[in-house]
């Protein structure tokens, strides 16, 4: 297939290279993600600083906090898209992700991550396939249609973008994000715009995608009901303080001792 694949989407997948899939060289022990002291921002635009916090490995951790405080952006960070102000970014023991120089141990499904419309939703789980491993093209669409059973979309490779539902096609986007078996994916507000049953669904899924296979989730979210449905562990940004103001377990952080914790986890509605 001779299509243009753009960078923000290469980036989210890992070279296979034949035979021998570039392995996480950390030990069980280490930690998924490890960043310390980071400053996140552009030039003298400070956006977030002194981030420390680590991601265990299997575990469903929420980047949360208000509209605009930096979650998409810290992201972007953690993947190696933007180099760091200050401070260290260790990804599954391998440093800072370095774009071009082979890929690292993850998948990512961006907030605005939509699939090729112009593909079938087979062909765009396959595109991460086509593009780094040299796997013929019978063994790409297999694999392509497992990552989809894999998210309860079987049967659905066929398909275009357009005949999908919003929580099918999310769904999609997930196994294009899976489709090099990473041991670590990012999921940028995956249940946004999604009714609450399938939200309530997609939650259901990343729990057992982590559990069943092990996998390291990052997800963005501001929804809470998917925040204690999912998410082992939270941080939790603030646009004003531009740092870190809770970490640890959502349920916990309910009867945090700052109001500001307290009023997000015992939000009456949702934010948009
Ligand atoms: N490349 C950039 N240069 C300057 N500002 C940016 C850039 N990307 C995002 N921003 C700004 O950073 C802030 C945080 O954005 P974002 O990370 O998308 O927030 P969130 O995902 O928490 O809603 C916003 O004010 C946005 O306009
Ligand atoms: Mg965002």
């Amino acid at each position: 297939m001779s299509l243009h694949v753009p960078r923000a989407v290469r980036s989210s997948l890992i070279r296979l290279d034949r035979g021998m899939p570039r392995r996480v060289r950390a030990t069980r022990e280490r930690p998924m993600i490890d960043v310390k002291d980071l400053t996140i921002g552009w030039g003298d635009v400070v956006l977030q600083k002194n981030l420390t916090f680590s991601v265990a490995r299997g575990e469903v951790f929420a980047i949360l906090g208000g509209s605009g405080c930096g979650k998409s952006t810290l992201l972007r960070f953690l993947i190696g898209l933007e180099p760091p102000l200050a401070g260290s970014i260790d990804v599954a023991g391998l440093g800072l992700p370095v774009l071009d120089a082979g890929l690292p141990p993850f998948g990512v499904m961006f907030q605005a991550g939509a699939l090729f419309g112009s593909l079938t939703v087979g062909e765009n789980v396959s595109l991460p396939l086509e593009e780094w491993s040299d796997l013929p093209g019978d063994a790409v669409a297999a694999i392509a249609r497992a990552k989809l059973k894999l998210v309860g979309l079987d049967g659905a490779a066929d398909k275009f973008p357009s005949e999908l539902s919003g929580g099918m096609k999310k769904r999609a986007a997930i196994a294009r994000a899976l489709a090099l078996e990473p041991e670590l994916v990012f999921l940028d507000e995956p249940s946004a715009g999604l009714d609450p049953v399938m939200a309530s669904d997609l939650d259901e899924l990343i729990v057992t995608l982590s559990k069943t296979l092990g996998l390291t989730v990052v997800i963005v979210t501001h929804e809470l009901e998917s925040i204690f449905r999912v998410a082992d562990r939270v941080i939790m940004l603030d646009k004003e303080e531009k740092t870190i103001i809770a970490t640890g377990d959502p349920k916990a952080l309910k009867t945090s001792e700052d109001p500001r914790v307290r009023a997000f986890f015992n939000r009456g509605k949702k934010e948009s």
